[in-house]
């Protein structure tokens, strides 16, 4: 007889599967240190409220994918009266922005060291008041394109958690992922595109901070594009299949 029983196979939560890089190259003893002795007291617990765990009532915004952590320090840095969430499965760029939180003396920060899907469904429904999603792995090809951070399911799991007229900001520098991040998006009934003109999203918002990957792109020449998104006023009623029953905002 099979000692694994089927049926608690199939019920059991499945881990989404990450495609990126969890390591790079060795880290050096400072950075060891700090993921050893800092990281601990930063990461973000799932199981408690983020205003319990940032010891006060304030704008929460989530980063996914921070990367070496400039842009997500940098945005703590400017609004010390917000709080930040930022999730990175790569541990290089955990140290990166456990050395930029030290440098910086940055006290709004937790760190989800992890795919940002495991903690998606346990955040309160409209806690944020906004979430980035900078230079996501492109996957520029067609069958990889289930591999893309931004999907229509976590377009759902953020706009439960993205608070009414809360945002969400994403930019790319590829093609691909452009039309991708753009169109998932706008085909999202309850985000709406905030552009007027083109350099809406052809010039970085003054109030967004460098990226390394854009940075990468300048150097490239490859143009940069800045899509940013406010979630409805009001909650649409859904049906099963997440079209909308009743629009309940006016765009
Ligand atoms: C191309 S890099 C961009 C990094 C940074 N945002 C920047 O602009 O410099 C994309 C990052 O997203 C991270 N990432 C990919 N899938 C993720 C996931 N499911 N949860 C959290 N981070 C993820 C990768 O580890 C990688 O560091």
């Amino acid at each position: 007889m099979a000692d694994k029983d089927p049926v608690s196979i199939d019920v059991a939560p499945r881990s989404p599967r990450f495609f990126g890089r969890r390591k790079g190259r060795p880290l050096r003893q400072s950075m060891k240190r700090r993921l050893d002795e800092v990281l601990p007291k930063l990461v973000f617990d799932p199981s408690v409220s983020p205003n319990i765990q940032f010891g006060r009532h304030s704008d929460c915004f989530l980063e996914i994918g921070f990367g070496g952590g400039e842009h997500l320090a940098g945005l703590a840095a400017a609004m010390p009266d917000c709080d930040f969430i930022g999730a990175e499965p790569y541990i290089n760029g955990v140290a990166s922005l456990l050395r930029h939180i030290d440098e910086q003396q940055l006290g709004n920060i937790r760190i989800w060291p992890d795919d940002v899907r495991l903690i998606l469904p346990t955040i309160d429904t409209a806690s944020l008041a906004g979430a980035y999603i900078m230079f996501p792995d492109p996957w520029p090809k067609r069958r990889h394109a289930a591999r893309r951070i931004l999907q229509p399911a976590l377009l759902d799991q953020l706009a439960k958690i993205i608070r009414p007229g809360g945002k969400l900001v994403l930019a790319s520098d590829e093609p691909t992922a452009k039309s991708w991040l753009l169109q998932t998006a706008i085909l999202h009934f309850e985000f709406v595109w905030t552009a007027r003109r083109p350099a809406d999203w052809r010039q970085r918002p003054a109030d967004l901070p460098e990226t390394r990957y854009m940075k990468k792109a300048d150097r490239a020449e490859r143009q940069s594009s800045w899509f940013q998104f406010r979630r409805c006023e009001r909650y649409a009623q859904t049906t099963p299949k997440g079209n909308p029953k009743n629009m309940t905002d006016k765009r």
